[in-house]
C-alpha cells in the first residue's frame, strides 16, 4: 500500500479474492465458458471434435492444455460473424481490427458482454489512478478500433466525465487539453509523442497542464518511453493493454502504485504462456507467446487464443491476480537481421539513451545485395544537433547491446510521418 493505492473498499470484490478463491471461480468459468463454445460455436465443435475433447474432459485448470488452440487465421475463416456463439439478435455491437494485410477480424459483444468490458475498464483506470469525478480526455480512435469506445463507456462507469476527442486534429487536442483540464489522457504512446511536439509548437509548457495520468496502450512501449513520458508531461504514465479478440482495452490493466506491469483481469480471462514455435505451455515467470481463454464472455468465447504478444507471467503484487511483464514484442514484429532478432522496442531504449535524439523513429528494412539490411531513421531533437556524432553513437549502442549492424540516419526535426494511432514502427522495401 502506498498513497497511490485505492481505498480496498472501492475495489471490485474480485481484485481481493485470494489466490486459492480466484482459482476456484475460474476453473468453474472455465467450465462454463468450453461448454458455451462447444454447444453455440460451430468452430469450436468442429476443433474439439477434431483434437478429441469433450468440455467435460476439463477437471482441472491444467487440463486445458488438451484443448486446441485458436488462432487470427480460425477467426478469418470464419468472416465475418461466424464465430459468434449467440444469435445475431443477441449481438448488441461489433468491432473490427484491421490488421496489416486482408480482411478485418471481425468481434462481438452481447449486452452483457459490454457490462463486463465497461466494468473491466472502469476497474482498470481506477488501478491507474482514475477517481469518480475525474475528466477523462480520450484520444484513442472512435469506430471500428476497441480503443475509442472501450475506453469512453469504461469512464462513464467509473463516473468520470469524458471527453471523446478520439484521435486526429493535433492542434485541437492541445487545445481542448488547455481549455476543458481534463486529469486523465487516454491515447496511444505514439500519439501522445505527437501532441507533444504540438504543445512545444505553440509553445505552451506540457508541464503545467491539469493532466495527473495518462492510460497508454495499444501498441508495445517502453519503460524508457514511460520517463520519457513522465517527466515531459509531469504525469504518471500506466499501460493499459487488451486486444479486440479477447475483449478490447482492459483485459489488463498497470496498477499506479507499483508501475511494475499491467494485471491480468484474471476473474474474466485466463493467461497461459506457451513456447511459440512448439505451442508447449510454459512456467509462470518464463518468456513466450501469450494466450488468453475468456471465462464469461458470451457472443464470442475464444479458447486458448494465441495473442502473438510476447511477455512474462509475474506473481500478483498491487492485487492478487496475477500479472504480465511489459510486452516485448510481438512474434510477428520480430526482425531477423543477419540471424539475430530485433525488436522495435529494443532500438526505442537505445533511441531514448540519446539526449540529443526525439523519440520519432522508423525501421526501414532493405535486401540490396540478398543480404538484409536495417536502417534506423531517427529525427533530431533540435536544429542544433552533431546529427553525423549522435549517428555513430547510436549506431554502436545498437551494435553493443543488440549486437547487429545498423546503419543510421539522424534527420532534422519534424521530418518523419506521425501516427494518430498505433505507430507504424517498420518500413518494408525487400
Ligand atoms: O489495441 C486494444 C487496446 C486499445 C488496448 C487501447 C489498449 C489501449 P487491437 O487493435 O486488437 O486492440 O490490437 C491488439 O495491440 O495484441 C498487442 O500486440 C498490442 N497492444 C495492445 N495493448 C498493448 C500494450 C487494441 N499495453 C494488439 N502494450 C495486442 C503492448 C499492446 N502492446
Amino acid at each position: 500500500m502506498n498513497a497511490k493505492s485505492p481505498d480496498a473498499s472501492t475495489l471490485d470484490p474480485a481484485e481481493r479474492l485470494s489466490v486459492e478463491e480466484l482459482r476456484a471461480l475460474q476453473l468453474e468459468r472455465l467450465r462454463w465458458s468450453l461448454g458455451h463454445a462447444y454447444a453455440n460455436s460451430v468452430h469450436y465443435r468442429e476443433a474439439f471434435d477434431g483434437a478429441g475433447v469433450k468440455p467435460d474432459d476439463l477437471q482441472s485448470l491444467a487440463d486445458l492444455s488438451r484443448f486446441p488452440f485458436t488462432t487470427k487465421a480460425d477467426l478469418r475463416a470464419r468472416y465475418p460473424f461466424g464465430f459468434f456463439a449467440a444469435p445475431m439478435t443477441e449481438v448488441a455491437r461489433i468491432h473490427a481490427s484491421s490488421g496489416t494485410t486482408g480482411k478485418p477480424t471481425v468481434v462481438g459483444y452481447t449486452r452483457a458482454d459490454l457490462e463486463v468490458w465497461s466494468d473491466l475498464m472502469a476497474r482498470s483506470i481506477r488501478a491507474a489512478g482514475g477517481r469518480p469525478g475525474m475528466k477523462v480526455h480520450v484520444a484513442y480512435g472512435y469506430g471500428l478500433f476497441t480503443g475509442g469506445l472501450g475506453a469512453h463507456y469504461g469512464a462513464e462507469r467509473l463516473g468520470c466525465t469524458v471527453i471523446p476527442m478520439s484521435g486526429g486534429q493535433t492542434e485541437r487536442q492541445v487545445q481542448l487539453i488547455c481549455d476543458f483540464e481534463p486529469d486523465i489522457i487516454m491515447v496511444t504512446p505514439s500519439y501522445l509523442l505527437a501532441i507533444l511536439d504540438e504543445f512545444r509548437r505553440q509553445g505552451i509548457d506540457p508541464r503545467a497542464t491539469s493532466l495527473k495520468l495518462g492510460l497508454f496502450g495499444a501498441e508495445p512501449w517502453t519503460e524508457a518511453m514511460r520517463r520519457e513520458i513522465e517527466d515531459a508531461f509531469a504525469i504518471d504514465a500506466v499501460d493499459l493493454y487488451g486486444l479486440s479478440e479477447v475483449m478490447g482495452p482492459g483485459v489488463a490493466c498497470e496498477c499506479v502504485e507499483t508501475k511494475d506491469g499491467p494485471t491480468i483481469w484474471e476473474d474474466h480471462f485466463w493467461p497461459e504462456i506457451v513456447d511459440p514455435e512448439t505451442g508447449e505451455p510454459l512456467p509462470d515467470g518464463e518468456e513466450g507467446e501469450l494466450v488468453f481463454t475468456s471465462l464469461t464472455k458470451q457472443a464470442m468465447p475464444v479458447v486458448r487464443y494465441r495473442t502473438r504478444d510476447l511477455t512474462r507471467l509475474l506473481p500478483g503484487s498491487a492485487r492478487p491476480m496475477r500479472r504480465m511483464a511489459k510486452i516485448t514484442g510481438r512474434s510477428d514484429d520480430m526482425l531477423i537481421i543477419r540471424g539475430v532478432n530485433v525488436f522495435p522496442t529494443q532500438i526505442e531504449e537505445l533511441v531514448l539513451r540519446c539526449e540529443a535524439l526525439s523519440p520519432h523513429f522508423l525501421l526501414e528494412l532493405s535486401r540490396p545485395d540478398r543480404m538484409d539490411e536495417l536502417k534506423v531513421l531517427v529525427e533530431a531533437k533540435d536544429q542544433v544537433c552533431d546529427c553525423e556524432a549522435e549517428a555513430a553513437r547510436l549506431q554502436a549502442l545498437i551494435k553493443e547491446l543488440i549486437g547487429v549492424s545498423a546503419a543510421v540516419e539522424v534527420t532534422a526535426p519534424e521530418t518523419l510521418p506521425r501516427s494518430m494511432g498505433k505507430a507504424a514502427r517498420v518500413r518494408d522495401l525487400r
